[in-house]
């Protein structure tokens, strides 16, 4: 009965976290026949459930009735008999119902134990599930994380057998500023994920600052990374509260500079309530580039030693990002930093681009190098750029058409 709960919460959960989807497709009959199909399921168990719990209890109840009739019935034949008065029958009779009492009462405790037990083995099944990747012994902080990053013959998979990356090798110097680009599940977010040790590699080593990252405490890799996901994620409450949630004691001054320079203050000045605007369950009243953008400028604050940015300004509009380069590239300097971008003009001044494709570096340089090569980088960037000319001339070549 319990199982069959928790799939019925999951179900309900993600249909309606998912509800535009599932409108968007029309699977409202589709998914009301899957979820009937689990509440059935849920409605067999827990009627098995209550007949098994209605039929122990008169069980119990049956067998004591028989006990105290056969004591009657036993000793009325003794009585008859003379072996035995009635009284001494009342007193045995009244002794065996002191004696039953307690035996239905633990029936009763036992099958409510039956629900506790069922209960309890799925909540502990999920706090004793140990995490994947904890703190070695001796895991230490060295105080700071500055330094080069080196993955050394890194092999990694998320199942067996599918290897994402496959004795992958990349040296970047304290400072860099690198960009990763490449088509989709390359493998750019699964290199950053290992970075940050949200997992570990299968083989290889990956060192920081000289350290084989392994050795040092999760604690004194993550709090000095700053990292803005791919998918941006803000919690309820005001856009004040999200700020400070990566650093409590950050002043009013310090938020708004952060803002500024993640070109997020314009937009916050813009909101009716300001800083002080809720921002919604998962942050859902705003859009999602305004999401991106308290979130690029929530890790702006922490003043992290490494920042990431997996796909940060996708869905900012151009000139927003232009704004956000501009404001970036104070934070940006003497900061190994990591910039993952589809938009090939956010990253064409990062000290080294890198092409990862299928989990291997396919090529690697400047812009200006990687535009020489005139290899995959080169095709990709001129065919969006052309993109790009193309919408811009477009109405020119219409205005002057009309004129002439
Ligand atoms: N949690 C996961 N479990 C299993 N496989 C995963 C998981 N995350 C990613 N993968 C797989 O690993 C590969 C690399 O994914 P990754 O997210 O690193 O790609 P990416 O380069 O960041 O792509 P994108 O540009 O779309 O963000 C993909 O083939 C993907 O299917
Ligand atoms: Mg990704």
């Amino acid at each position: 009965m319990r199982k069959a709960n928790s799939k019925i919460t999951a179900s309900f959960n993600e249909n309606i976290t998912g509800v535009r989807v599932v409108k968007a497709l029309r699977r409202e009959e589709k998914n009301l026949k899957e979820f009937n199909a689990l509440t059935g399921d849920m409605y067999r168990a827990a009627f098995r459930a209550a007949w098994l719990s209605a039929l122990f209890l008169p069980v119990v109840q049956l067998i004591s009735a028989f006990a105290l009739g056969i004591v009657a019935w036993y000793g009325g034949y003794q009585a008859g008999l003379g072996g035995l008065s009635i009284g001494g029958i009342q007193a045995f009779i009244s002794y065996i119902t002191f004696m039953l009492w307690p035996i239905q009462e633990i029936a009763r405790v036992y099958a409510e134990m039956q629900h506790a037990i069922a209960s309890a083995e799925r909540i502990f099944s999920l706090t004793d599930s140990l995490p994947d990747i904890t703190d070695r012994p001796g895991a230490f902080d060295p105080g700071s994380i500055a330094g080069d990053i080196i993955f050394e013959h890194v092999t990694f998979f998320y199942e067996k057998n599918k290897p994402v990356l496959e004795d992958f090798c990349m040296h970047i110097k304290q400072g860099e500023t690198i960009a990763l680009v490449g088509p989709t599940g390359g493998g750019k977010t699964t290199i950053v994920n290992l970075l940050c040790r949200f997992y570990e590699p299968k083989e290889g080593t990956i060192r920081i600052a000289g350290y084989d990252y392994s050795e040092l405490s999760l604690h004194a890799i993550q709090s000095r990374i700053g990292m803005v996901i791919q998918t941006p994620h803000l919690f309820s409450g005001t856009v004040l509260d999200n700020f400070r949630y990566g650093r409590l004691d950050a002043t009013d001054e310090e938020i708004k500079e952060a803002a500024r320079l993640s070109g997020a203050h314009e937009f916050i000045k813009s909101l009716e309530n300001g800083y002080l605007e809720e921002v919604g369950e998962g942050g859902n009243n705003l859009s999602v580039g305004q999401k991106q953008l308290i979130s690029l400028a929530r890790a702006v604050l922490t003043q992290p030693e490494i920042f990431i940015m997996d796909e940060a300004t996708s869905s900012v509009d151009t000139l927003t990002e232009a704004l956000i380069q501009r404001g970036m590239q104070v934070l940006l300097e003497n900061r190994t930093s990591f910039i993952i971008a589809h938009r090939l003009s956010t990253i064409k001044k990062a000290d080294r681009i890198i092409l990862i494709d299928n989990g291997k570096i396919t090529e690697m340089g400047t812009h200006a190098q990687l535009l020489r090569e005139r290899g995959h980088y080169y095709r990709l960037y001129t065919r969006q750029f052309r993109q790009q000319l193309e919408r811009e001339y477009d109405p020119f070549v219409a205005q002057s058409t009309a004129g002439s």
